[in-house]
């Protein structure tokens, strides 16, 4: 039996394996330009964690243009590519925290978010690596605490062995959350948005159908 515990160290690549030089005073200066401080009760949030290279950010930002989306990612070349797309597009409600996910909900003392979106996270698919996927019922109820009352979660995957990790994670915080489109057989992304990542590619791709969770605050 995987335990369900969290683990909050972080696991996987901070760098892309091209070794192209970064010039990371420079890239540093840069994220403190967009950098995630702390939350203003006037302003309307939305934490989108693990976003790789931003994509889901982006069209968060232009779905939703009165809200400010918190794009939350440790990997460095992804945030890169993130940057390059808020500026050349000129996109005003994205601050970035490069870091840990767990971090970005221990700095937050307060119910501020109207939205948190889990887009593929690492499925770590190895039972002996088990303990280091993001999506456990101690890290959903961590952001329960940050979410205002009705807001929701959204988790994307393509994998069936996380499928059924999160299915777990889902029943021991059921009385934290709604599970709302458990009834439906059909959990597919694209009826809900028109988005595709990269990683929502590669799924497509390869065949394997992704999954959509949506939970709502109780
Ligand atoms: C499989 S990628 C998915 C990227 C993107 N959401 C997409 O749909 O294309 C998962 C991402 O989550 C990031 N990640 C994993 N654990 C994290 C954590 N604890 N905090 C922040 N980001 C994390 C990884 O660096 C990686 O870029």
């Amino acid at each position: 039996m995987i335990s369900n515990n969290y683990s909050n160290r972080l696991f996987g690549r901070t760098r892309g394996k091209s070794k192209k030089k970064i010039d990371l005073k420079k890239y540093h200066q840069k994220v403190a330009k967009y950098q995630f401080q702390n939350c203003d009760e006037k302003i309307n949030y939305i934490l989108d964690i693990g976003t790789g290279y931003g994509e889901t950010s982006i069209f968060l930002a232009n779905q939703f243009l009165d809200k400010v989306i918190i794009s939350c990612e440790k990997y460095i070349d992804g945030n890169i590519i993130l940057l390059k797309n808020i500026e050349k597009n000129k996109i005003k409600n994205i601050r970035l925290y490069n870091g840990n996910a767990y971090d970005v909900l221990d700095k937050i003392n307060r119910e501020c978010f109207d939205l948190v979106w889990i887009f593929f996270p690492d499925p770590w698919p190895k039972n002996r690596h088990a303990k280091r996927r993001l999506v456990t019922s101690d890290f959903l109820i961590k952001i329960h605490k940050s979410l205002r009352m009705n807001s929701e979660i959204y988790i994307a995957t393509d994998s069936t062995i996380y499928v059924r990790f999160i299915l777990d994670s889902i029943y021991k915080c059921k009385d934290h959350f709604l599970w709302l489109n458990q009834s439906e057989m059909n959990l597919v992304i694209k009826d809900y948005f028109d988005i595709e990542t990269k990683y929502y590619k590669k799924a497509i791709n390869s065949q394997r159908i992704p999954s959509l969770f949506i939970l709502r605050k109780l």
